[in-house]
């Protein structure tokens, strides 16, 4: 079924043609409508018709309700103030959305009548580094992003911009030519840890050492020369970080494609004579840049785009080019989300800018969006550091989320086998972690503590696992077989906390459009937290079990368990069915 808004908004444009047939065609024709708890719904509308229809807002509003009239769908409209129209939509209409949420699969949320390519870039960690908390925060949120697009039916296209290219493996390699060259080779293998230990190792020496960086520079250009032993070990390199990469996807349940950096290589020399065949560029200092209006630096100074360094080498910024460029041309994207940190806006700005002026994309076709997020602090206030220290490995966090769960799990529920309280802190460890992201606007610098993500009550995962698992329990407890339920009954909904909640369920869609609009997930969970609210309100004020209205509250806590983890699941939440 289309959303109550999108209904009222019908409706009242079929209204405001049949008061004001004048507005044919006019671009005055507005129709305002947001969620109110005066009433439902309010439509601000008769304000701004008034001046162009010369008339006060008030008789426009009372236009506006006669031309309405009496309607199946709407219960009470009321005009107030200057002339707002307060709008109480009908239970009858209200219980029909909710019967048709648990009959339908897709929980009557509407199929977009044209399917998006949509690109969502997260994760993107670099070779031979660990994932650090930031990395964590692009994993998540993007990961919801594109559970999002796929549940809307989108075709949706994961990509992990793995940074899997540069002069850096120019003296790993040649320091672990030195001090690794079994791993190198192939004979043994290693971890990321000791990958991260050589790196440093590396950095230091070719500071200190000019023979040293000599040879890794030599290293590069056998690399960037495709030389195949170079190669070789630089494939041996990413094959490490891949290895532990892929653990933390694992335990977070994620899906990405690697598309890192070296895929764009070979594209690169051919951008940069597109870029300067098109008039872009600008040499400066000996560097191919892009000059654009309005990008500077604190200084003041014009921040250029650097397409190709002094030296001939390319880097972040061509390979952004590039990138951008294929995703249009090659991979045909309707729309591309990149989720990293807000640090690295201005690049995105400028690129975006770029691809504008060398023709890439146009806006009008292609969205593109830059979801940015803040820092992960620590109960401090300070910049997250794992206990270890300045190496957080987000692995021992996840791991140790599930400890903190585990033993709220044994405390809470000591009946439960050992297997039984481990499989669920699992779960519960890193939804919490997921959660406690999500719910936090991101572009706020957000609070990692395992004791407030964990809490029974408020906005957590655990609050809401709760409800859901309440719900479960309700259907044991009546030993309702939900499909004989559905043959027999229809929901009927007439207590005000039924009306209220099966709203806020007619609401989902809602959500979901204004999600895909303004990518931020705690639009959904502060959505789940109200339902969860509004159920335990619901199940406070009415008797489901043995009362007259029991098939109609099964169905009920049906479509409320049905939405919730549908809800859940688009953050990559794992539900349990006991706890
Ligand atoms: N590898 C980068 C980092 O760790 C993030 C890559 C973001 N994506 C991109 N297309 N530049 O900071």
């Amino acid at each position: 079924m289309k959303t109550p808004i999108t209904t009222l908004a019908e409706k009242f444009k079929a209204a405001t043609l049949k008061a004001f047939p004048q507005l044919e065609g006019s671009p005055d024709l507005v129709v305002e409508l947001s969620p109110s708890t005066h009433g439902h719904y309010q439509a601000n509308s008769a304000m701004k018709l008034a001046k162009p229809l010369k008339q006060n807002p008030r008789q426009v509003a009372e236009a506006l309700v006669r031309a309405i009239g009496t309607d199946p769908l709407i219960d009470k409209l009321e005009i107030a103030g200057p002339g707002f129209i307060n709008i109480t939509l009908s239970a009858d209409y209200l219980s029909q959305f909710v019967d048709s949420v648990i009959r339908d699969p897709h929980l009557s949320i509407e199929i977009p009548q044209k399917k998006q390519r949509i690109i969502v870039e997260f994760s993107s960690p670099n070779t031979a580094k660990e994932l650090h908390v930031g990395h964590l925060r692009s994993t998540i949120i993007g990961d919801s992003l594109a559970r999002l697009f796929e549940f809307l039916g989108h075709d949706v296209v994961r990509l992990n911009h793995v940074g899997d290219w540069g002069t850096q493996f120019g003296m790993l390699i040649a320091y672990m030519k030195e001090t690794a060259p079994d791993v190198l080779s192939g004979k043994s293998t290693t971890d990321l840890t000791h990958l991260m230990t050589w790196y440093k190792a590396a950095k230091a020496k070719f500071d200190a050492d000019p023979e040293f960086k000599k040879r890794s520079q030599q290293e590069v250009v056998a690399l960037q020369g495709g030389q195949p032993d170079a190669l070789k070990a630089w494939g041996i390199i990413c094959d490490i970080s891949r290895k532990a990469y892929q653990e933390i996807y694992d335990l977070l349940d994620v899906k990405l494609n690697e598309r890192g950096e070296s895929f764009y290589n070979p594209m690169l020399p051919g951008i940069v004579a597109d870029l300067e065949h098109k008039g872009l560029v600008t040499v400066s200092d000996g560097a191919k840049c892009i000059f654009l209006e309005g990008f500077r630096n604190r200084e003041g100074n014009i921040l250029p785009l650097m397409i190709q360094k002094s030296d001939g080498g390319y880097n972040y910024d061509t390979t952004d080019m590039a990138a951008l460029r294929h995703r249009i041309e090659t991979e045909k994207a309707d729309r591309i989300i990149y989720v990293t940190d807000v640090g690295q806006s201005t690049h995105f700005q400028m690129i975006f800018e770029a691809g504008k002026k060398a023709g890439y994309y146009d806006p009008a076709n292609t969205r593109i969006d830059h979801v940015t997020f803040g820092l992960v602090l620590g109960t401090d206030g300070k910049k997250f550091r794992s206990r270890s220290g300045d190496t957080e490995k987000l692995i021992d966090l996840l791991n140790e989320a599930v400890v903190h769960a585990l033993a709220i799990v044994k405390e809470r529920s000591p009946e439960m086998s050992e297997s039984e309280q481990q499989h669920l802190a699992e779960i519960l460890g890193i939804d919490a972690v997921k959660y406690s992201d999500l719910s936090s606007h991101r572009s706020s610098d957000y609070t990692f503590s395992y004791e407030r993500m964990l809490r029974f009550d408020g906005n957590t995962a655990v609050f809401l696992l709760y409800a859901y698992v309440r719900i479960a329990g309700i259907k044991r407890k009546v030993q309702a077989d939900i499909e004989e339920v559905k043959k027999k009954g229809k929901v009927k909904l007439e207590h005000p906390s039924e009306i209220a909640l099966g709203l806020h369920l007619a609401q989902f869609g809602e959500v979901l459009d204004a999600l895909a609009r303004d990518l931020l997930p705690n639009r959904m969970t502060d959505y789940l937290y109200e339902l969860a609210n509004k159920f335990n309100a619901f199940f406070r004020d009415c008797r489901v079990e043995g009362s007259p209205q029991q098939d109609s509250r099964v169905l009920l806590c049906e479509a409320v368990a049905a939405t919730m983890h549908q809800g859940l699941t688009i953050l990559g939440l794992k539900t349990v069915e006991r706890m």
